[in-house]
């Protein structure tokens, strides 16, 4: 006849699991909350703005048409000059501010389908908080939609169209 091990003499032979089951659980724990939270920090950063319902490749299309028939590329040269846009933005060379504008007439156009490259241009410069570029602040300022003559703008995109060729 065998007596049965009472239950309580298990007991200290489980310690060892439970400790390290413990410890899994708190490390698990640990990475997950630290993972989540350097998430949440790079999206914090990129800040992007969905995309706006309803664009077509229509969208800004007569109004960049209209000001690109009187535009010219050289003045627009001299615009972004003046208006500081090279503070933060050059032709080539990295520049963490701003994405520099090497090859941009070519790039515009993928940026935000539908979108055309002049009416994404349009966009960039009238409405920089509605597409922020991945891995950049939203810091262009927001006012150049009313510091720009309409004559001032369409240069300004009529140069960064041709920006390569300068
Ligand atoms: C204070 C800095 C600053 C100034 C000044 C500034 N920008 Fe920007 N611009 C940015 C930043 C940052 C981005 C990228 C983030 C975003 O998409 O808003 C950007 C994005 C753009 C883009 C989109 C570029 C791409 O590769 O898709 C265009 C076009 C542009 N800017 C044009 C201009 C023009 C034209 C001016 C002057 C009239 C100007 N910016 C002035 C900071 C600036």
């Amino acid at each position: 006849m065998t007596t049965p091990t009472p239950s309580g003499a298990k007991g200290p032979g489980r310690w060892p699991l439970i400790i390290v089951g413990v410890l899994f659980l708190a490390i698990t724990g640990f990475f997950l909350y630290e993972f989540m939270d350097a998430t949440g920090a790079e999206v914090a950063l990129r800040e992007v703005t969905p995309v706006a319902d309803g664009l077509t490749s229509d969208s800004y299309l007569s109004e960049v048409t209209r000001l690109l028939a009187d535009a010219d590329a050289a003045s627009g040269a001299r615009w972004v000059e003046e208006f500081g846009c090279i503070a933060c933005h050059r032709l080539a060379g990295n520049v963490k501010i701003a994405p520099n504008w090497q090859g941009i007439a070519a790039r515009a156009g993928d940026r935000r389908p539908p979108l055309t490259a002049a009416a994404y241009l349009y966009e960039s410069i009238t409405q920089p908080s509605n597409f922020v570029i991945a891995d950049y602040l939203p810091s262009m300022p927001a006012d150049y939609a009313t510091r720009l003559s309409e004559k001032q703008l369409g240069d300004i995109i009529a140069y960064l169209l041709t920006a390569d060729a300068h």
